[in-house]
């Protein structure tokens, strides 16, 4: 059975889940890791599923669909966003980067590796939403506090409760220097 914010999508509701909507299908150019693509889809579609179902990027995860939990935190334009949140329509000509894009081909971004160095995960399914979001919080503040972390991640649910080795990967890759 398809979980709520799911089922609201494919019956066509608009993202924000408030009213029913005709939603008419149209040509879109949307630059992902670098590259163009060109889709068919209603604007008002969630970035999330494109990336997903139309690109197969599927590196960036679903959880609630309803912006709460932090699964499909892509960059935009370096900027951490949820991606079940934002219009595909809204980005025309913005630079989206998600997980499969972070790091340059065959190595890994110093995020990536001091999540590996600590261990920050356990099933690993936050953990790509993660990742972004740790990424996009050291780009935007390249030495953060411990408290700049959790207060930056917190938005990021991890249903293992690794948390502490997350901020302690976020804290190592910020020293590092290389965010
Ligand atoms: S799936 Fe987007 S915030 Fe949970
Ligand atoms: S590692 Fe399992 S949800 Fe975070």
């Amino acid at each position: 059975m398809l979980k709520p914010a799911m089922r609201r999508y494919t019956q066509g509701f608009d993202c924000e889940g408030m009213m029913e909507t005709q939603q008419r299908t149209g040509s879109l150019t949307l630059i992902v890791n670098g590259r163009e693509y060109r889709v068919e889809t209603p604007p008002e579609r969630p970035l999330l599923w494109v990336l997903r179902e139309d690109l197969r990027l599927t590196g960036t995860k679903y959880g609630c669909g309803e912006g709460e939990c932090g699964a499909c935190t892509v960059l935009v334009e370096g900027e951490a966003v949820r991606s079940c949140r934002v219009r595909a329509g809204a980005l025309g000509g913005k630079r989206i980067t998600t997980i499969e894009a972070l790091a340059p081909v065959g190595g890994l971004h110093p995020v990536q590796h001091a999540f590996l160095h600590q261990q920050a995960f356990q099933c690993g399914y936050c953990t790509p939403g993660m990742v972004m979001a740790a990424a996009g919080l050291l780009q935007k503040t390249p030495h953060p506090t411990e408290q700049q972390v959790r207060e930056g991640l917190k938005g990021n649910v991890c249903r293992c409760g690794t948390y502490p080795r997350i901020v302690a990967a976020a804290m190592d890759a910020a020293k590092g220097g290389r965010s």
